[in-house]
């Protein structure tokens, strides 16, 4: 696992970007879960961490900006929109104040 952010880096309910062994990873702290996914939409790369971030049935899910794909962020499914593409999602990883992920190919 390679370490990424601070916690105190993602505001809470919100989303920051990070670029990692040549992958655009976006971490979310959604009510203090933390998620880490691609950051951009398996559409047309639309920038995922400036969506909106919805909440529904205890899933939690991100709506791309462009055209409105919405993904789950702990699976990557693509639930509706343009495309049944999936995003990645990564493992995490907490300790004291540092998010480690897992990078896959
Ligand atoms: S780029 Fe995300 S829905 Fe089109």
């Amino acid at each position: 696992m390679i370490k990424i952010a601070k916690l105190s880096e993602i505001p809470m309910n919100g989303c920051k970007n990070f670029e990692i062994s040549g992958k655009k990873i976006a971490i979310y702290n959604v009510s203090g879960r933390i998620y880490a996914a691609d950051s951009e939409c398996s559409h047309m790369k639309g920038p995922l961490c400036k969506g909106r971030i919805l909440s529904q049935d205890g899933n939690q899910y991100v709506q791309c900006p462009w055209h409105g794909a919405t993904f789950n962020l702990e699976t990557g499914e693509a639930m509706s929109g343009p495309t049944r593409k999936p995003i990645r999602v990564y493992k995490i990883k907490i300790e004291k104040d540092e998010i480690f992920v897992e990078l896959t190919d």
